[in-house]
């Protein structure tokens, strides 16, 4: 990584670290792209569908990649990444163990909030919504999708819940590729998917001298009232 050498202090105090570098200094320019009001769709889906594309036309990586973010019960916000597996009208769709700490957080507070950070293309959209579980068959037939060690890794890991050691649930790996040698995986009770319904989302272009675009989509009813937010 290229770090940009200071060349004064002056806007950095905090040196705890010993950095020879002055993060202060990391700065790009934004211009890549615009948003305006004619190129923005009335459609937030539509909207989405066609950033969603550009993301994985580009050079992005994991451009399914999603920071979730969820309540605790003490009203922590808490974030981890995971990847969208579908989306359509209804919603967007991402998979996980039930009983993990996201999990559990939703069984109690169904709230969520979904970012998609495409740095490289200068945007990134945040979505707010409700979960509700997808349908077992859903759930059944992207398990099965998926590559068998990873099906395997689902079966043996109680996400989120502390274990002695790798070595531990290594061999729970091996004890279960020898149980379901030449058989079918079954679903796991906990595993499955979330269905996100969105009741707002926000589009960020970033663009020149900091002056971004932001569009902000809240849904009224049947529509979706749409402003124009300051940068
Ligand atoms: C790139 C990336 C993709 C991930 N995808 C998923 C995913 O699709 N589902 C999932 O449960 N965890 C996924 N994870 C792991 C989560 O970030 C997280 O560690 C895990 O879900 C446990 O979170 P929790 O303890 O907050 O429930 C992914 C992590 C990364 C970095």
């Amino acid at each position: 990584m290229i770090f940009r050498l200071a060349k004064s202090n002056r806007n950095c105090n905090l040196n705890y670290f010993n950095m020879k570098s002055d993060i202060s200094a990391l700065r790009n320019e934004y211009s890549k792209s615009t948003l305006s009001d004619s190129e923005l769709s009335s459609d937030p889906f539509v909207q989405f569908d066609q950033w969603f594309k550009e993301a994985i036309n580009s050079d992005q990586i994991e451009p399914n990649a999603m920071i979730v973010g969820t309540v605790d019960q003490y009203d922590q916000p808490t974030q981890r990444t995971v990847l969208l597996k579908d989306y359509g009208k209804e919603g967007f769709v991402f998979y996980t163990n039930y009983k993990s700490r996201k999990g559990t957080q939703l069984e109690n507070n169904p709230k969520i909030n979904l970012l998609f950070p495409w740095y490289h293309l200068q945007r990134q959209v945040i979505i707010s919504g409700t979960v509700t579980k997808v349908s077992k068959e859903d759930s059944e037939s992207y398990f099965h999708s998926r590559p068998r060690g990873s099906q395997l890794s689902a079966f043996v890991s109680n996400q989120s819940e502390e274990i002695p050691s790798r070595k531990e649930i290594e061999s729970r790996l091996q004890k279960a590729e020898e149980d379901f040698k030449d058989k079918e995986i079954p679903l796991p009770d906990n595993w499955g998917g979330y269905l996100v319904t969105p009741s707002s989302f926000e589009f960020w272009q970033g663009r020149e001298n900091r002056l971004h675009d932001r569009f902000f989509f809240e849904r009224e009813n049947e529509h979706w009232k749409i402003s124009r937010l300051a940068p």
